[in-house]
């Protein structure tokens, strides 16, 4: 059989467009600010940006070495090295799956939003937290826009990795950006407002404990699209000239200023309205159009450019989900694209229509204590992914050798300060030891812990059977 050459990225604004379209999604918009307000504010960004910084930055970078130098998807990343590693690749496919398994319903409720905004979301402020739960319980209406935005999402991956993910990338990222700030200005206009600037940016330190701790780094590890080879397979199409250390502190801070941004854009007006910060999942969708009712004519406007702003985000992220998969079944399943891509999003879409439902008619139907919805969203935010980081940080530590480590993150030179001696200490010895700890407090502090022991045994069994995978 003839082979194919790997398909590549066009340009380098391409791919920091493409990877930070992956990083920055509803885990900037969505789920930071809920996160942040549920906990505590100011404290949990100081732990969230150790995290991204100590941590995330290492792994990022980890990642797009190990594609690059393979020029594999995760799981043939894994596999050349060793078979017992399989299970480290298959367990990133996993996750892409599981994610996959909600993403979809949140980015159908953003597509919603957009004409909600217009059809009287916007008339009845106090309404609007009601109209939000009736909206998301509802067996039919939240499954119909599910379906169209993955159809978005499927159109876009089935036309293949430079064309599809570049073209998408370049266009829908900057704007996503504008609109953020012209929402801050807005917002920060507004009186009151600086209340939640102080709640923002004045950490208060008593409402942290374990679960802060693993809460934040796994929305770090969320966010960056760490922790399940989402990355190695973008490092993977990275021609050799790329410098990745640059490359990766490139979307590390676009991704982080995203979510501040995004905080920045939902606090000050949400102080300035008298709204709880508290308000858990549904906070963009409940407060932020609260917010727009506020501001007049004006307001149905900057609302649907709002919820188109998430959508987009959530495309450019979700686009990245299904290519690991797809890319997982390209070269290791030698599917088609075009199979590889029909195939998995009708798996994908019967997990969010059981996500869906969970919210509502089948609230009752629980496994290990939660719905579908919370079961996908947990078990991979909550260790799939910081373990998948972990796995990988031992994999290139201390099955890799540091020479071609080396070569390959300093396209055959030298980095200044010693910093690659300093990435290398921090992959091989203090993430495994610091993802290691978080975990072991987090879960021991959890609420769901019959679900992360499930969490963990799920892992502990592909590890067994890693050769037949
Ligand atoms: N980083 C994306 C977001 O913030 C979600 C994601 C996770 C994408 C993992 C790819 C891989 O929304």
């Amino acid at each position: 059989m003839e082979q194919k050459e790997r398909e590549s990225w066009g340009s380098r604004i391409g791919f920091i467009m493409a990877a930070a379209g992956s990083a920055i999604g509803l885990g900037n918009i969505w789920r930071f600010p809920y996160l942040t307000g549920m906990n505590g504010g100011g404290a949990f960004i100081v732990i969230y940006l150790a995290c991204v910084f100590f941590i995330g930055l290492s792994i990022m970078l980890a990642e797009l070495t190990v594609g690059r130098r393979t020029h594999l998807a995760a799981v043939g990343a894994y596999k050349t090295n060793s078979k017992s590693w399989t299970f480290a690749g298959v367990l990133g496919v996993l996750s892409g799956f599981m994610i996959m398994g909600f993403y979809p319903v949140v980015g159908g409720w953003s597509m919603a939003y957009i004409v909600k905004s217009f059809t009287g979301l916007l008339s009845n402020p106090a309404a609007v937290g009601d109209a939000f739960g009736a909206f998301i319980g509802d067996p039919i209406q939240p499954l119909i826009w599910t379906v169209l935005y993955m159809l978005i999402n499927v159109y876009i991956v089935a036309r293949g990795v430079t064309k599809g993910i570049e073209t998408a990338g370049k266009i829908l990222m900057p704007m996503l950006f504008g609109l953020l700030i012209i929402i801050i200005i807005k917002g920060l206009t507004l009186p009151g407002s600086s209340a939640g600037l102080s709640f923002l940016f004045v950490p208060d330190w008593s409402v942290v404990n374990g679960n802060t701790f693993l809460a934040a780094l796994g929305q770090a590890f969320f966010s960056l699209s760490l922790g399940m080879g989402c990355m190695i397979t973008y490092g993977s199409y990275l021609n050799k000239q790329e410098k990745l250390p640059q490359n990766a502190l490139i979307v590390v801070t676009m991704d982080t200023c995203a979510a501040i941004l995004a905080g920045l854009a939902l606090f000050p007006a949400l102080f300035a309205f008298g709204l709880e910060p508290t308000a858990g999942p549904g906070l963009v969708f409940v407060v932020a159009p609260q917010i727009f009712a506020g501001m007049g004519g004006f307001g149905m406007i900057f609302s649907a450019f709002f919820f188109l702003a998430l959508m987009i985000a959530a495309l450019t992220s979700s686009v990245s989900l299904l290519e690991v998969v797809v890319a997982y079944l390209m070269d290791e399943r030698k599917l088609s694209r075009k199979s590889a891509v029909y195939g998995t999003s009708v798996v994908m879409l019967i997990l969010c229509v059981l996500s869906s439902l969970s919210l509502g008619v089948m609230s009752k139907a629980t496994v290990l204590g939660v719905g579908a919805f919370d079961f996908f969203d947990i078990l991979t935010d909550k260790i799939f992914l910081a373990i998948g980081g972990m796995l990988l940080a031992i994999f290139a530590g201390w099955f890799l050798k540091k020479e071609d480590l080396r070569d390959e993150l300093t396209n055959g030179g030298t980095l200044k300060f010693g910093l690659f001696e300093a990435w290398y200490i921090m992959i091989k010895y203090v993430i495994p030891v610091l993802i290691g700890i978080v975990a072991f407090v987090g879960i021991t502090s959890i609420a769901q812990k019959g679900l992360m022991i499930f969490g963990l045994l799920v892992i502990v069994v592909l590890a067994a059977f890693s050769k037949k995978l």
